[in-house]
Parts: structure tokens; C-alpha cells; sequence
């Protein structure tokens, strides 16, 4: 039997391929390439010269946004053919950036403290255990380093349908563990995928056990007011689909969650 890892490999492979999640950079957003990327503001005014590792972020967005910021790109995902997309923009665009095929839960071969920002997508739902995501992320960031995540949040993946009414319905229980059941309901899925429900207390606790202090907790709007029932912007005006975290890596003589480190641009 495939293992999770596989199964997600596969899809994506598939996905690949016409996904809005494979839509690469625009010229218009590598002119500007910190305003597409960071509408919060997170993002100090340069990131040039940064070693940016983009964290299960195939498909030639968020790699060739940072490299055209001058930041030093490494891209890590499972998923070959999400990569290729990072491939040909980079050579198209005649940028530089580093390409490994990797699950986000073994970074094993990435030094100890290389990196002064992890960008990660949407994704850690595709792994069972996100605190093995956040232990990795620790250990190659440097002090003081930002983690900038973007997560499912867990009540979006415990909906299955919608009722007469046009209710969502709970029916995943909030401590399941193995991965999701098949439903009615994918607005927020993603066919093939193997997806995971990661709780409150590993998404945000598990990221201070970690070695990070939550510096920001954001839950990007996708809903719309005008929206019929059945679409994604409907769904998200009851349940919302997204949290996006702002964390910095705690210095690691401090030993753990202790007071935050002052963080500069010109101190990265
Ligand atoms: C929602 S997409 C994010 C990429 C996209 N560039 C974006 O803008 O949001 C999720 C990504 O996670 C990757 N992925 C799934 N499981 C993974 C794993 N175990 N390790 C690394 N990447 C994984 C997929 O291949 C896919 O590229």
C-alpha cells in the first residue's frame, strides 16, 4: 500500500498540472515581488541577500517571487513535477535558486541554522505530524530567524456537507487522528490528497514547544458576502479556511520560549 507520502506525491503530480495552487508568478507581481508576497507587512523593506528557504512551496510562485527580491532561494517539496514549475520560470527568468525533492518533515539534508526565513504554504496538512514540520524549521533556521506558516485550520477540516438549510456540518471528530475520510464537501481539499487535521494545540502550541515566539495570527478572508451557497467564498463566511502564523525562532542558548529578539532588515 502507498504510503501518505506517496499518495501525496502523486496528486500533487497531478495537480501540478491546472491547479490554482500551481499558477506561477506574474510579471507584474516579480516587479513588485514583497507586495505579492506579503501582504501583512511581516516582511522588512529588502530581503536581499537572504537565505529564504520556501517550504513545501512547488509551483513557481513563492520561489521566484523571493529570488527576484535578491533573497537566496531554496525550494523544498515532494512533488517533481510541482518543482519543474520552479525549474522553468527560474530559467526563463534567468534566476538562480536552489531545487530539492524532500518531504517537509525531514530537512536532514539542509545545514543546522542556514536559513534567516522558512515561507511555508498551505501544506502541513499533508504530513501526520506538524511538530515535526516546526521541529525541522527550527533547527535550520538562525536565531532570530522568521517562520511565516499558513495553515488548514481544524474546524475546515471537520466539515463534511451541507444540510437543507445550507448549514456546514461537522462530522470529522475534533481528535481524529488518522487521515481525513472522503466527504461531499472539497471546497477546501484537494482531490487525491491524503490531508490531516492538525489541532490548535499542535498548530500553536507545538510552534512554541518548538523554539518560536508567535509574533502574529492572521485568518486571511476568503468569504464574500454575495456568494452562493457551495462556493468557497459562501463556505468561508461560516467556517473560516485559513490561519496564517508570523514566528521567530528563539535564540538557542536562551533554551526555549523566552523573551523575543530584537530583529532588524539589517540584522538578518
Ligand atoms: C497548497 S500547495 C502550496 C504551493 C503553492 N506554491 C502555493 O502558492 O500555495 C502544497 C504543496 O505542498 C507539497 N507537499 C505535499 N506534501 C508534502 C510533503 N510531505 N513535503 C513537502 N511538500 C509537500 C505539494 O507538492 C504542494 O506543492
Amino acid at each position: 500500500m502507498p504510503s501518505v507520502y506517496d499518495r501525496n506525491r502523486a496528486a500533487w503530480n497531478r495537480l501540478a498540472e491546472g491547479s490554482t495552487f500551481a499558477c506561477v508568478a506574474t510579471d507584474a507581481e516579480c516587479r513588485e515581488p514583497l507586495k505579492a508576497l506579503d501582504s501583512r507587512g511581516w516582511l522588512p523593506p529588502s530581503v536581499a541577500g537572504w537565505d529564504v528557504l520556501c517550504l513545501a512551496a512547488g509551483g513557481g510562485w513563492q520561489s521566484i517571487l523571493y529570488a527576484c527580491a535578491g533573497a537566496n532561494v531554496t525550494v523544498v517539496d515532494i512533488s517533481p513535477a510541482m518543482l519543474r514549475l520552479d525549474e522553468r520560470e527560474a530559467r526563463r527568468r534567468n534566476l538562480s535558486i536552489r531545487i530539492v525533492e524532500a518531504s517537509m518533515d525531514d530537512l536532514s539534508m539542509l545545514p543546522e541554522a542556514g536559513f534567516d526565513l522558512v515561507h511555508q504554504p498551505v501544506s502541513t496538512c499533508y504530513v501526520p505530524d506538524v511538530e515535526r514540520v516546526y521541529r525541522e524549521v527550527a533547527r535550520v533556521l538562525r536565531d532570530g530567524g522568521l517562520y511565516i506558516s499558513q495553515h488548514k485550520q481544524p474546524v475546515s477540516l471537520q466539515v463534511v456537507g451541507r444540510d437543507r438549510n445550507d448549514r456546514y456540518v461537522i462530522g470529522v471528530e475534533y481528535f481524529h487522528s488518522a487521515p481525513l475520510p472522503p466527504t461531499g464537501d472539497m471546497l477546501y481539499r484537494e482531490p487525491g490528497t491524503l490531508e490531516y487535521l492538525h489541532r490548535w494545540e499542535q498548530l500553536v502550541g507545538g510552534l512554541c514547544r518548538a523554539g518560536f515566539h508567535l509574533e502574529d495570527l492572521v485568518e486571511p478572508p476568503r468569504h464574500d458576502l454575495r456568494a452562493a451557497p457551495g462556493t468557497i467564498g459562501h463556505r468561508a463566511r461560516f467556517v473560516p479556511p485559513y490561519v496564517r502564523l508570523k514566528a521567530r525562532r528563539v535564540a538557542r542558548h536562551s533554551g526555549g520560549c523566552s523573551a523575543p529578539q530584537l530583529w532588524t532588515p539589517e540584522s538578518p
